[in-house]
Order: C-alpha cells, then sequence, then structure tokens
C-alpha cells in the first residue's frame, strides 16, 4: 500500500528514487511522484506507473543529492495527478510523503479550514503537510520538533518522509503502523518502505518501530520517538541478496516465482530437517512448543492466500496433532469481539509481515492473554516483532502481487509445525512422522516435474482464456486450493472465479453449469476420491468443461475430464504443495494471454498496511 523511497546524501538522488519506486512499484502503482532538493524544492508528480513519472521528469531539473519518492495506491481521492504525493503544504514549506491512513484527517482538515487553510487534494496526507506547516509557523519551532507535534496529533497509520524548505539539509521520517527502513551508508542515508531499494547501497539498515522518529542529515542521524524520548539506533545487517529481486530472464516475477518453488521450499526446509531426515526442528518455536503441544485451540489469523494457507493448516493441524483450529479473516477477528482464552495459541500467516489487519488481530489475541505465533516471509517485518514466537517462511522476496512461492512456503511450514506437534502428542506413530518427512523433502522435485508440463497449461489457457467465469472444485485438503486457485484467476485475469468445496456445488454453483464453463477439479488419489468422480461427472452431464488435476497414472478420469493434468503420487496431508502449482500456472498464462499485467494488476497491492 504505497512505496516510499528516500536519499541523502552525495550522489544525485533522481536515479536512486526511481530505481527505488521499480522495487516498490509491487506496494501500489496508480500514482507516483517525486521532490529533489538542491536549494530549492521541486515536486514532479503524475498518474500512472513509475515509468510515466520518467517520461514526465524528462527534461525537467532533476538535480538534487536530497530527495524522496512515492509510488500510491489510492486511500483518499482517486488516482489523478493532484492527489499523487509528494504533497506540498498551502505555503510552500514542507513537502510530505506517506504511506498509510490519518484517520482523523477530516476533523484536522476543517480545523485547518477555519485557520486559514485550503486544500488542492482529496488526500489525508495534504491535511498532514498542512498541519506541519501550521505548528511551525504558529509555534515558531524547527520543522523536526514541528513535525513530532503534528504528528501526536494524528490517528491511523503512518511511514512518512517530510523535508523542510528552510532546513533544506534534512529530511524527517516517521512510523507507526507503515514499515519504514534507513539504510546506513558513509555520509548518506537511503530511506524505504522495505530494503529492496537499498540492498546495492549498503547492507546496514534501521528498521524504525512504532512511534519512531529519525531526523536525518548526510552525516548525522537522531532518533526519538514521536514524545520526544531519546532512542538509541540499532543497526541490523540485511541479508538479501540483489538477485533475488530481479527478473532473471522471466517475462514476470509471477512466472519466476513460480519455477522458483522447488528453491524455495528448499530454503523452508534449511536448517529445520535433519540431514538424515530422521527429525524437524523450528527453532522459533522452541520458547512456546510447550504451549502449543498442551494447546486445546489453534486460532489461525489471515488475509487473502496467507488465509487459505491457514485453511490448509486447518486440515494439518487437525489431522496430524489432533488440535481443533479455528481460522479466521484478520479484518473479521478483530472486530467481532472474538472469544480467546489464555490457552489458546494464535497464529498469523503473513508474507509481508506488515498486513495492517493481521497486526491489529495480533495485538488483540495479545491482549486477551493468548501466545501468539507469526508464519512470515520478510524478516524484520513488524508481525515477527509483535509475536511470541514464530518461523520464517524463507522464500526469498515475492514481487509478483499475486502470491505463489509465499504460499507453498506457509503452507511447508504447517505441515512441519503439524508433524511436529503429531509426534510430540503422539497423535501420529513414529512411522508416519519419518514417512511425512521423507515425503515432505521429495516435495520440491515433484513441483519441477509439474512445471515441465508448460506447453499442457498454455495449451488449455489458450483454449479457454475468453470464458467469462470458472469455477474450482475441491474436497478436504483441497478445498483450500481451489479457494486460491479461484483467487488467482480473478486477481491477475479478471475473470471471475469461484472456489466451492466439491459436494456443495449441488447447493447452488450447479445451476450455473453450462457448455461455456470450465470447471476445475482437484480429484487426486486420496480419500475422497471415489466421491469427487461423482462431482466430476455430475458437471460433465450438465456438459460442463472439466479441467482435473489427477494423479499420475489415473485412468479413470483421462476418459470423462476434458483435460487431466497431473500430479506425482504424493501423501493426502501433502498434496496441496503440488496440487495449487498447475493453478498458479493456468491463471499465469490465461491473464497473460488476455493481455492482462501480470504483476500489478488492478486496483491491487502486494502489501495491505491499511484496513
Ligand atoms: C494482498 C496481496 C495478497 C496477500 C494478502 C495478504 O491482498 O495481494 O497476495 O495474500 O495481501 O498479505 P500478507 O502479506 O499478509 O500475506
Amino acid at each position: 500500500m504505497c512505496g516510499i523511497v528516500g536519499y541523502i546524501g552525495q550522489k544525485d538522488a533522481y536515479p536512486i528514487l526511481i530505481k527505488g519506486l521499480q522495487r516498490l512499484e509491487y506496494r501500489g502503482y496508480d500514482s507516483a511522484g517525486i521532490a529533489l532538493i538542491n536549494g530549492d524544492t521541486r515536486t514532479y508528480k503524475t498518474k500512472g506507473k513509475v515509468s510515466d513519472l520518467e517520461n514526465y521528469c524528462e527534461g525537467k531539473n532533476i538535480s538534487g543529492s536530497i530527495g524522496m519518492g512515492h509510488t500510491r495506491w489510492a486511500t483518499h481521492g482517486e488516482p489523478n495527478d493532484v492527489n499523487a504525493h509528494p504533497h506540498v503544504s498551502m505555503n510552500g514549506h514542507f513537502v510530505v510523503i506517506h504511506n498509510g491512513i490519518i484517520e482523523n484527517y477530516g476533523r484536522l482538515k476543517s480545523r485547518l479550514k477555519t485557520r486559514g487553510y485550503n486544500f488542492k487534494s482529496e488526500t489525508d496526507t495534504e491535511v498532514l503537510a498542512n498541519l506541519i506547516e501550521y505548528i511551525y509557523l504558529k509555534g515558531k519551532v524547527s520543522a523536526d520538533v514541528a513535525v513530532r507535534l503534528a504528528l501526536t496529533k494524528v490517528v491511523g497509520a503512518f511511514g512518512i518522509l517530510v523535508a523542510c524548505k528552510s532546513e533544506n539539509n534534512k529530511l524527517v521520517a516517521a512510523r507507526k503502523g507503515s514499515p519504514l527502513v534507513i539504510g546506513v551508508g558513509r555520509g548518506e542515508y537511503f530511506f524505504a518502505s522495505d530494503a529492496s531499494p537499498i540492498i546495492e547501497y549498503t547492507d546496514s539498515v534501521i528498521y524504525l518501530n512504532d512511534n519512531d522518529m529519525a531526523v536525518v542529515t548526510k552525516d548525522s542521524l537522531q532518533l526519538m520517538t514521536i514524545n520526544n524520548d531519546k532512542l538509541e539506533p540499532k543497526i541490523q545487517k540485511l541479508n538479501l541478496d540483489i538477485g533475488e529481486i530481479e527478473k532473471g530472464g522471466y517475462d514476470h516475477f509471477m512466472l519466476k516465482e513460480i519455477f522458483e518453488q522447488a528453491r524455495s521450499i528448499n530454503d523452508t526446509f534449511r536448517g529445520r530437517v535433519s540431514f538424515d531426515k530422521q527429525s524437524l526442528h523450528l527453532g522459533g518455536l522452541y520458547n512456546v512448543t510447550d504451549k502449543l503441544v498442551a494447546a486445546k485451540r489453534i486460532i489461525i489469523i489471515g488475509c487473502g492466500t496467507s488465509w487459505h494457507a491457514g485453511l490448509v493448516g486447518e486440515y494439518l493441524f487437525e489431522e496430524l496433532a489432533r488440535i481443533p483450529v479455528e481460522v479466521e479473516y484478520a479484518s473479521e477477528f478483530r472486530y467481532r469481539n472474538p472469544v480467546i482464552y489464555k490457552d489458546d495459541v494464535v497464529i498469523a500467516i503473513s508474507q509481508s509481515g506488515e498486513t495492517a489487519d493481521t497486526l491489529a488481530a495480533i495485538k488483540l489475541a495479545k491482549e486477551n492473554g493468548a501466545t501468539v505465533l507469526g508464519i512470515c516471509n520478510v524478516v524484520g517485518s513488524s508481525i515477527p516483532r509483535e509475536t511470541d514466537g514464530g518461523v520464517y517462511t524463507h522464500a526469498g522476496p515475492e514481487i509478483g502481487v499475486a502470491s505463489t512461492k509465499a504460499f507453498t512456503a506457509q503452507v511447508t511450514v504447517l505441515t512441519m509445525m503439524a508433524v511436529i506437534l503429531g509426534e510430540k502428542r503422539k497423535t501420529i506413530s513414529q512411522e508416519k512422522y519419518l514417512k511425512l518427512i521423507e515425503d515432505l523433502t521429495l516435495i520440491p522435485d515433484k513441483i519441477d516435474k509439474i512445471l515441465s508440463y508448460n506447453e499442457m497449461f498454455k495449451h488449455i489457457s489458450e483454449k479457454h482464456k475468453d470464458s467469462e467465469n470458472f469455477l474450482y472444485l475441491g474436497r478436504g485438503f483441497q478445498f483450500p486450493v481451489a479457494l486460491e486457485g479461484a483467487l488467482k484467476l480473478k486477481e491477475i485475469s479478471y475473470i471471475h472465479a469461484e472456489g466451492y468445496p466439491a459436494a456443495e456445488m449441488k447447493h447452488g454453483p450447479i445451476a450455473l453449469i453450462d457448455e461455456n464453463m470450465p470447471v476445475v477439479v482437484i480429484a487426486t488419489h486420496d480419500k475422497s476420491y471415489e466421491k469427487i468422480v461423482s462431482n466430476i461427472q455430475e458437471v460433465k452431464a450438465r456438459k460442463g468443461i472439466v479441467i482435473a488435476i489427477v494423479t499420475e497414472g489415473d485412468t479413470v478420469l483421462k476418459d470423462i475430464a476434458d483435460y487431466t493434468l497431473e500430479i506425482p503420487e504424493v501423501s493426502e496431508e501433502l498434496a496441496p504443495l503440488l496440487t495449487v502449482v498447475p493453478l498458479q500456472m493456468l491463471s499465469y498464462y490465461i491473464a497473460v494471454l488476455r493481455g492482462c499485467n501480470v504483476d500489478q494488476p488492478r486496483n491491487l497491492a502486494k502489501s495491505v498496511t491499511v484496513e
């Protein structure tokens, strides 16, 4: 949800900012803007992508060794040039970029209006810029004090960078609820919503915590809280490789990330599966293992694809560890006054570790005394810092807005957790424990095998790219995969798609089926196989087009379905790690063939830091 980037030092800021914005474009891409400071302050902004901003800046004065840039995902005010950031205060003293939402902006705006302020945009950010300026002029305080005091009046979430015209040798950064990282170089500092724009310049970073504020010149950094308590900056080393955030020869990040899944799952295993494949260890759970083993209930929270991974987790924990599980959308959980017991274990799943609703749900669970664990991908993000323990997925940066490798890494972690718990609670035999570990380690090669059927994915996509609706069906462990398949298709190709438990089809969706309706059915060899074959027959009897995901060697469905896509033999509990792969590939090719922007689908953002 909006990406922010900044630079202060001796180099030209413009190329650093543009490159940084391109890396952050996954966070929002409806408009972009930049401010450059070189004695004077210039802002350039436009509707559209970072490439549109670059075109817009052509021939303009882009000098300056201090600057800030923003790529927007609109919350307040439609995407247009005026609502794009940076926002300049009414009298031109301050320039602000912002990620987040100022919830009390309406009230602040009315008050500023009565004091003579008028507004060009519909944004909450311009209100903040004017509030800072009002305090600066009225209180005759320094720019950083004005920023700090303004932030004490603000309700909501922010990651901001602020520059002041008359104190033009510094930038002020602050955060509450929206991420902000500062890169520490020699005689220079970098600012960004995540570390990806920073890594090629420095591996020393400071992660701002909520309510932190930094006042930065090219040679100094002072850290304090918004309440003016001095803080000692904690410099951490980044462990991120630049190759991981580039496309590496693939047409799209999404495709690269789908193909990376064998590697990313191996990275998830690293250090966790013993060398002899006889045991699993998750270091981040050591201090909560007793609580987990004794848990009467697990509540899993997440949003989007992470919620789907959570649903797979429900099947895994209940099947292998016999612990009752509830899976909740974080946005529902946080507002519905849920019953939370002290001996509940809450597991928050999030790729970014920054999703606003998930963070708020964690807070609520903690307030109620539950043990809260995180399963996150982005190291150092907010969720791992807020939780009592947890597991990093180590899938590497995921740039494509449609989540793929993060999902399989999340499901891998959940599987490892369930297997460990099953063994400790003696709900699975030692033999089953060892078999599941062995089978898990074979998953990466099996994913690569599925991906070798590329031509088949393209062929089916060609045939059905123009369909207006798709139905996805699965039973048991495959029901969440059906939901995930439908989500993948709708988010990147804009085709209406629904995921359903196959047996529920009779209670509604069957009415939609006709000769134009492709129905993707996950029908692998497991205990519901016979039942799902019957469901497929029901679809065929109504002339639906069946694309069946089957286990290698299935001859029955080859005769019934219009298309079969094979996955290698695998135990039922691990099958979601494989069956999701053909669904990712179908969505990818259908979206490409429809001319959609696969990595940056309309209206979406990778990291949703507003509720
Ligand atoms: C957005 C992304 C999804 C993601 C969801 C939850 O909607 O586009 O891909 O699943 O947020 O994000 P999280 O970072 O918490 O997993």
